[in-house]
Parts: C-alpha cells; sequence; structure tokens
C-alpha cells in the first residue's frame, strides 16, 4: 500500500505491511504480526509530522484509530477532566472543548494531527503548548504489553521534545491523553502578536474562547498552506535556541534580528526569520519549495519525493549554518 494519502505531505512510499487498528485487541494482534514476521513497525496518527525519505517501507505501518472522548468534573468547579482516545482528530477534539466552553486548548486550534500524537512533540502555537493543560496518558508499552499511565512529569515535555521522542521512541505507543482545562475563569493567552492584532481589529476586547479559536484558525489560514491543497508537515525546523553571547554577536550584522527570550542566558530565534535572510523563502526548486509565507514550512509542489524535500531542507540548514552559525534541527519525524 502506498501511504501517501495517510500523510499531509503526500509524498510516495511503498509499505510492506499496513493496517489500521480500531482497537486494543486488533492493536494487540497486530504487534504478534510484526512480532511473529520480525518486521520493523511504525506507528502513523494524523500523518502530519512524519517524512519518509524512502521509495519503500520494509515493515508494517499501524495506522492508530482509537475514537471516543470522555470528560470527567474535577474536585474543584472550575475543572474538567476531557479525554481524548489517541485516533480523534486534534482539532475536532479542541472544537469539542470549545464548544462546552472548557478553556485551555483555544490557542492550538487548527492544528493537524491527532490528539494521540500531540504529546510526542508537544504540539505549540500562540504561545501555548500542549503540556499548558496537560494532566495524563496512557500507552502501551509495547514491550512487555502493559499499559502506563504517564503523568505530567514522566513525559518529560519541553519546547517539541517530550519523553515520547526520545528514550521511550520506539518503545510505546500512546493510546488515550487526558486534559486538565477550565470551566469558567479560563486562562487566556493573548500577548502572541498576530491574535492581539486580529481582536484589535475587530474592537473585540473581551474575548470567548469561540471568539479566540475563530481569529487563529483565521490567521493559519492566512498564514500556512493547506495539505489538502499544497502538501505539507507544518514546520519542518525548530526555532533554535541560542546563548545571549551568540546572538549578541549575531546583532553587530543584524540589529533587527528577532528574539524571545528563554532565560538569562539564552533566547530563541524564528527560524523563519533566519531562513529568509538566506534568501530561500518562496523558493522552489523542482517539485520541492520553501513557503512564500512562512518559509519554516517545506511543501510539495505535486509529486515530490521524500528525498526531494530532504536534501531541500540540508540545502535550508547548511545556508543557515554558513551565515549564522546556527545548526537547525528538524522537527519533522524523518524516516531513513
Ligand atoms: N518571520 C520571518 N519571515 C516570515 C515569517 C516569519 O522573518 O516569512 C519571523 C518574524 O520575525 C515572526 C517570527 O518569524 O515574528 C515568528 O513567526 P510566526 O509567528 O509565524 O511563528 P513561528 O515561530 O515561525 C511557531 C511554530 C508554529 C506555530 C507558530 C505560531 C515552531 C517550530 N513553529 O512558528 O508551529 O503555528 O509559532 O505560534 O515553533 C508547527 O509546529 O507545525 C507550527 C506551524
Amino acid at each position: 500500500i502506498d501511504i501517501k494519502k495517510f500523510t499531509t505531505f503526500h509524498v510516495s512510499a511503498i509499505c510492506r505491511f499496513f493496517t489500521e487498528i480500531f482497537t486494543l485487541e486488533e492493536l494487540n494482534e497486530a504487534l504478534n504480526f510484526s512480532v511473529n514476521n520480525k518486521l520493523p513497525v511504525l506507528f502513523i496518527g494524523g500523518g502530519s509530522n512524519i517524512l519518509f525519505t524512502n521509495k519503500t517501507f520494509n515493515g508494517l505501518v499501524i495506522k492508530v484509530n482509537l475514537k471516543g472522548i470522555q470528560e470527567t468534573l474535577g474536585n474543584h468547579n472550575n475543572q474538567v477532566f476531557v479525554s481524548g482516545m489517541a485516533g480523534e482528530n486534534w482539532d475536532s477534539f479542541v472544537s469539542y472543548c470549545i464548544n462546552k466552553n472548557y478553556g485551555g486548548l483555544e490557542n492550538l486550534s487548527l492544528i493537524p494531527g491527532n490528539v494521540g500524537t500531540s504529546p510526542i512533540q508537544n504540539i505549540g502555537a500562540y504561545g501555548v503548548e500542549m503540556k499548558d493543560s496537560f494532566y495524563q496518558l496512557k500507552a502501551l508499552n509495547l514491550t512487555t504489553r502493559e499499559i502506563e499511565i504517564f503523568s505530567f512529569d514522566d513525559c518529560n515535555f519541553g519546547y517539541r521534545e517530550s519523553f515520547f521522542k526520545n528514550e521511550g521512541r520506539n518503545n510505546y505507543v500512546i493510546l488515550e491523553v487526558t486534559f486538565q482545562l477550565t470551566t469558567k475563569k479560563h486562562k487566556l493567552k493573548l500577548s502572541y502578536g498576530d491574535i492581539m492584532d486580529e481582536l484589535n481589529k475587530d474592537k473585540i476586547s473581551e474575548p470567548s474562547l469561540k471568539e479566540i479559536r475563530n481569529q487563529i484558525i483565521a490567521t493559519r489560514k492566512r498564514k500556512l498552506p493547506d495539505p489538502e491543497v499544497l502538501g505539507n508537515a507544518g514546520s519542518f525546523f525548530k526555532n533554535p535556541i541560542i546563548p545571549i553571547y551568540q546572538l549578541i554577536k549575531i546583532r553587530e550584522n543584524y540589529p533587527n534580528i528577532p528574539f524571545y527570550t528563554i532565560s538569562n542566558d539564552f533566547v530563541k530565534l524564528p527560524a523563519a526569520w533566519l531562513i529568509e535572510k538566506t534568501g530561500w523563502k518562496g523558493k522552489k526548486i523542482g517539485n520541492v519549495g520553501v513557503h512564500e509565507k512562512q518559509p519554516l514550512v517545506l511543501v510539495n509542489l505535486g509529486t515530490a519525493t521524500g528525498k526531494e524535500i530532504f536534501s531541500l531542507s540540508n540545502s535550508i540548514i547548511e545556508d543557515v549554518n554558513k551565515i549564522f552559525n546556527i545548526q537547525l534541527e528538524r522537527e519533522v519525524n524523518i524516516i531513513l
């Protein structure tokens, strides 16, 4: 089967075996099949953060389609716990929460992907990260086949990082994620430039969760390419974190470089800005391109191969390194 239609990059890769699982039982059967046939296993959710660089994958791809949403009220009256099964679409889950007026996930509206993959790279946007509302998750240990519960601390969340991207990689599949949300006194995060501008434009001073969600959706639609129209995986690179002394040095030549302070010693730079300075913004090479409004996003112009996209990312990394002496890291999961 060609994995193309199951990933947002829409890059072709033939998988030797492919299955979709809807129950825990089916998941265990699929895992038994992989063990008995000594096949490497790869899980996919929404397919929105993955790039196959080869024309074939000689193993078993398991698409996790566990469905369901459940909620329980918390101990105090401004708290609700909402659990989504791994295969729930992320934005449908956010929409479910906002329709019930549960606060916490509104800034994360319209991020592609599924609930079960959201903790792996601690998805984030507009000043909010998934970890800010995360309560706990259930994951299947692939070695012991036991279900384990991970608390916030167990997950080791960082900027686009978690236990599941590091030590836990290849040994767990996330089954269900529980968020702790607010029912009335919502803690809104409106400080991110884009949202403020939009709300001001519409003269909205005390926005509802719905209004925030709508603004975010409008902003994303304006700036980010729709994967259904132009294959992509959102930000291809992470925003690099560098020591302040390096920023001071870069500012000698680029006094207007934007940055966000992370701590006393470190700042985060917008990779989009660095890439723009290399001249790559909006460029096209054959079937691949750098998005013209957001150079952090690499796009498939039609029939790109994974290799072409990967090689474009290499050229960008090289050029940023040459000019700024900064090594960009890929955010997308690359399957070699
Ligand atoms: N910028 C440029 N040129 C551009 C676009 C942006 O120089 O063409 C600079 C500007 O200085 C701008 C800054 O980059 O102020 C930040 O841009 P933006 O607000 O668009 O956000 P980002 O840092 O590029 C991050 C996330 C996005 C998320 C946005 C909004 C990462 C790797 N990416 O991008 O996440 O939507 O913030 O919060 O952290 C994703 O992960 O797939 C993703 C889209």
